[in-house]
């Protein structure tokens, strides 16, 4: 699993991480993105324990060197997560071993909170009906924009070391950073004054594909493509002397795509995981291969934004920015998982979840055992099967309400 640096207009989502397994660590900080991939081809075997084996107690991962694989033997309780054993801090194979949750500092304002355990203390000041408070308010003192209340961002003055929280600019106003704008705007850029770009800030997915947009993240300076969250398919390309929004391609070959050991189509981390061609300016897109946590230490390529998967995810992300509710959070965790479960309605915070997961957590999914996943994707399975209890209770609805009328 990569982290990947912050990127400005990326998509940033924090994964609720409690619960999660693996020990994994992510921040509210983590952004993802299709390139999220280590392009690691040494993928490695994974099945359920076989009842026959006695593992000590509260081994949930348990690697078989005789057999290079392996086991997963899912904790028994909801609050424990599978953590790697660190004796032996080099060795990859360590047993993990169930452990129960006790610290989690990560949950940003506005962020949905259990314990006062899980609100990140260097920009909260507590848990209070299930939300993380912000410990500054509009005109107070702040250092860094996680600290202030939603609806505002930390204005710090040249050369100054702290600042004020401030009104966030809505859509129309003048920006000169994505940071200013509403929490349901980007900064779209259209000129530079004195070095600064300067534009207006503009709904998210707002643009039609192929339109102008004003900047396009290249993550490595290698790509012919990049991220702008302002185009519907989140990805951009240089046309002329300015950038374009691309389509939503989709992946080039039927889902899965095998990347390792793939004697028909030969991809692997070298030849790159790659999109259909955009229609009007030929470019295609890339993304990276990943592990699967699965039998056959197969890896695969990621989504694309076309992809029906990441699709779904990218038309709830869309609703969530169209949404009142994006408005109640703090703006460098506007599209948290802990954030939209904190102010939606169950329902499409199911559904938000789960596609999340789904989307981003594609490769390591793919034909991976269950008890595996309970261990590996925790929050895959947990997001799954509140998405599924969901539609159940939707279904339920829907047939008394047709009982009802006949
Ligand atoms: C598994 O090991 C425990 C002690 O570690 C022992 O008490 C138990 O009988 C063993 N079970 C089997 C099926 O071997
Ligand atoms: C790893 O787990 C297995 C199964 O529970 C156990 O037999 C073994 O002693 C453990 N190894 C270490 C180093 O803890
Ligand atoms: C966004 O910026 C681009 C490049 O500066 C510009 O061509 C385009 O008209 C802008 N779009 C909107 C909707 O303002
Ligand atoms: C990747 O595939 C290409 C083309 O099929 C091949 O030439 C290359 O050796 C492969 N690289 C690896 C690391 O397998």
């Amino acid at each position: 699993m990569a982290f990947i640096q912050i990127q400005q207009n990326l998509l940033l989502i924090s994964v609720f991480l409690f619960q999660q397994s693996q020990g994994f660590t992510f921040t509210s900080e983590s952004s993802f993105s299709i390139e999220k991939g280590t392009g690691n081809q040494n993928c490695e075997s994974y099945a359920c324990k076989d009842p026959a084996q006695n593992y000590s107690k509260n081994t949930c991962l348990y690697y078989n060197t005789e057999f290079s694989m392996w086991y997963a033997d899912p904790c028994s309780k909801s609050s424990q997560y599978c953590k790697q054993d660190t004796q032996n801090a080099n060795d990859p194979h360590a047993n993990y071993t169930c452990e129960t949750y006790t610290s989690f500092n990560a949950a940003l304002p506005g962020e949905y909170c259990e314990k006062i355990y899980m609100c990140n203390t260097a920009y909260t000041s507590g848990c209070s009906n299930n939300v993380c408070k912000a410990i500054s308010s509009l005109d107070q003192a702040c250092q860094n924009t996680k600290q202030c209340e939603s609806g505002t961002y930390c204005y710090i003055p040249d050369q100054a070391t702290q600042g004020t929280c401030q009104a966030q600019i809505p859509i129309d106003g003048e920006c000169t950073s994505y940071k200013l704008c509403a929490n349901n705007a980007i900064c779209n850029y259209t000129s530079t004054v004195n070095n600064v770009p300067v534009g207006k800030c503009k709904a998210f997915g707002s643009f039609n594909n192929h339109d102008y947009v004003g900047s396009c993240d290249f993550l490595d300076g290698i790509h012919t493509f990049g991220y702008n969250d302002l185009c519907p398919s989140g990805y951009c390309a240089p046309s002329g002397n300015s950038y374009m929004c691309l389509e939503s391609v989709t992946s080039s070959q039927g889902l899965p795509v095998l990347c390792n050991n793939d004697p028909i189509n030969m991809i692997n981390a070298t030849t790159g995981c790659t999109s259909n061609k955009d229609s009007l300016l030929g470019v295609s897109v890339t993304s990276a291969c990943d592990c699967a946590n699965n039998y056959n230490a197969e890896a695969y390529c990621n989504l694309f934004s076309g992809d029906p998967t990441m699709a779904k995810f990218r038309q709830y992300l869309t609703k969530w920015t169209q949404s009142k509710e994006i408005l109640k959070c703090n703006l460098m965790g506007r599209y948290d998982l802990l954030c939209v479960k904190a102010h939606w309605d169950k329902d499409n915070a199911a559904a938000y979840t789960y596609y999340f997961y789904a989307a981003y957590f594609y490769p390591e999914i793919v034909e991976a055992d269950d008890c595996v996943l309970s261990v590996t994707n925790y929050g895959y399975k947990m997001a799954k099967k509140a998405y599924n209890d969901d539609l159940a209770s939707l279904i339920g609805v829907s047939f008394l309400v047709m009982m009802a009328l006949h």
